[in-house]
């Protein structure tokens, strides 16, 4: 028979700093999600280990049980190997798009299970659905189909993974225990586990734009999750990417569609491009496949017929016209200079007030909102030149928009230069 524990003495002993052990661990996770153990109880626990951490035992355990907790998808019977991408979030990323298709050319499948955006940052699901038509609710047989027929697929997570996570994620939200490392790192690492994904890449995002606002605590969390992929069997690395602009020109639903097509398409911004092709590579690499050319299947059109197969494949239709907001409105340079500043929160707030971002998980959002820029981070710029475009379907939204850029933006005469894109590598 399980061993019985009692909640209080578990959160007591974490308290003290001690180390819990796997049975207790698997004993509070699974009560808690039976709802034996109490939300605040939960809650406790959680700031217990924010303040004192865990182990990499405690946290693989952790990790272990909230997999445990749900169901597992298998992709075992698949004739070909598979690898995923997560990204931990930021503005203007919507490189699943390009890379589960590249990927995919080269006869590795990629099961991108994603999420609706919640805050500054998008999702990818709120991207996929400006197409028209296309549908984000497959069934495990379905994705099972697409994944052999097309070698990609990018659809919401069901209920069934991992429903721990989503418990003590909502909780974590509202008692200030979200950025605790081993809460993040298994509440990622159980739902990508879960997934069933033989290989996975992570792209931790380091900046203002981003969970992680500096470089040694994005370093801390992508250790801990690649420590987790070994020790569950996933072959995982990670690469730790700036976020503190964000990434291409185009920010918001259907405007992330149209620059993800411009990519598939052979162009598109040179730092949407550079990433694609460094985190299709690094899953490749993962599933064995390192004589490969990524960027000619990006420049030849083979991506871009995986991408159309992939989206008509969940009723999309990749030729239609996508969404546009109904009105737009253009901000201009203040100086001319150096832009040094384009800050990624900055933008990203400015681009969920027009109504790309929802505040509630139950709010819609708009899929023409958002903003183009006109000029990167680092380019030189004359005054009264347009430096952003907003998009939104209600004209009452600009203020508030063109507010959340205050403090964003800086020219100065002479060039600041930012951060390198790609700012680590790290696999275990
Ligand atoms: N993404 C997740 O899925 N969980 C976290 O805790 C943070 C980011």
């Amino acid at each position: 028979m399980a061993k019985e524990f009692s909640a209080v003495e578990l959160i007591i002993a974490k308290r003290e700093k001690q180390e819990l052990s796997t049975d207790q661990i698997n004993w509070l996770i699974e009560n808690y999600t039976k709802g034996v153990v109490a939300d605040e109880q939960m809650s406790a626990m959680a700031m217990a280990i924010l303040l004192n951490g865990m182990n990499r035992r405690e946290i693989k355990d952790l990790t272990l049980a909230m997999i445990a907790s749900g169901e597992r998808l298998d992709f075992s019977d698949l004739p070909m190997p598979t690898a995923d991408k997560h990204s931990t979030g930021g503005v203007g990323d919507k490189i699943t798009l390009m890379v589960a298709p590249l990927v995919s050319v080269f006869g590795v499948a990629v099961p991108q299970l994603s999420g609706r955006g919640l805050g500054h940052t998008g999702g990818t699901l709120d991207k996929m659905e400006s197409i028209p038509g296309w549908q984000a609710n497959l069934s495990n047989l379905q994705m099972h189909e697409q994944l052999e027929k097309v070698g990609a697929v990018v659809c919401a997570a069901g209920s069934g993974l991992a429903p721990a996570d989503k418990k003590l994620y909502a909780l974590r939200d509202v008692t200030g225990t979200v950025e605790a490392i081993p809460l993040i790192a298994s509440s990622i690492m159980s739902k990508k586990i879960a997934e069933g994904t033989s290989s996975l890449v992570l792209d931790v995002k380091v900046g203002s734009g981003a969970f992680m606002k500096n470089l040694d605590r994005a370093r801390e969390l992508a250790q801990v999750l690649t420590q987790i992929g070994a020790d569950a069997g996933v072959k995982t690395s990670a690469l730790l990417t700036d976020m503190s602009t964000p990434l291409g020109n185009k920010i918001g639903n259907s405007l992330e569609v149209e620059e993800a097509v411009e990519v598939l398409a052979g162009g598109g911004p040179k730092d949407v491009v550079e990433i694609t092709i460094a985190l299709a590579t690094e899953m490749l690499r993962l599933s064995g496949k390192t004589d490969v050319d990524v960027a000619a299947a990006l420049k030849d059109g083979r991506a871009m017929d995986k991408w159309n197969q992939m989206v008509a494949a969940q009723h999309g239709d990749p030729k239609a016209v996508l969404p546009k907001a109904k009105h737009e409105q253009v901000v201009l340079a203040e100086e001319t200079g150096y832009l040094n500043q384009l800050d990624a929160l900055a933008v990203g707030t400015a681009s969920w007030r027009l109504g790309a971002g929802r505040a509630r998980k139950e709010d819609p959002v708009q899929f023409g909102a958002g903003v183009i820029l006109h000029a990167k981070r680092g380019d030189q710029v004359t005054k009264g030149q347009p430096l952003l475009t907003l998009f939104t379907d209600e004209e009452n939204r600009f203020e508030r928009a063109i507010d959340a850029l205050s403090g964003g933006i800086s020219i100065a005469a002479e060039r600041v230069s930012g951060p390198e894109l790609i700012l680590d590598r790290i696999s275990n």
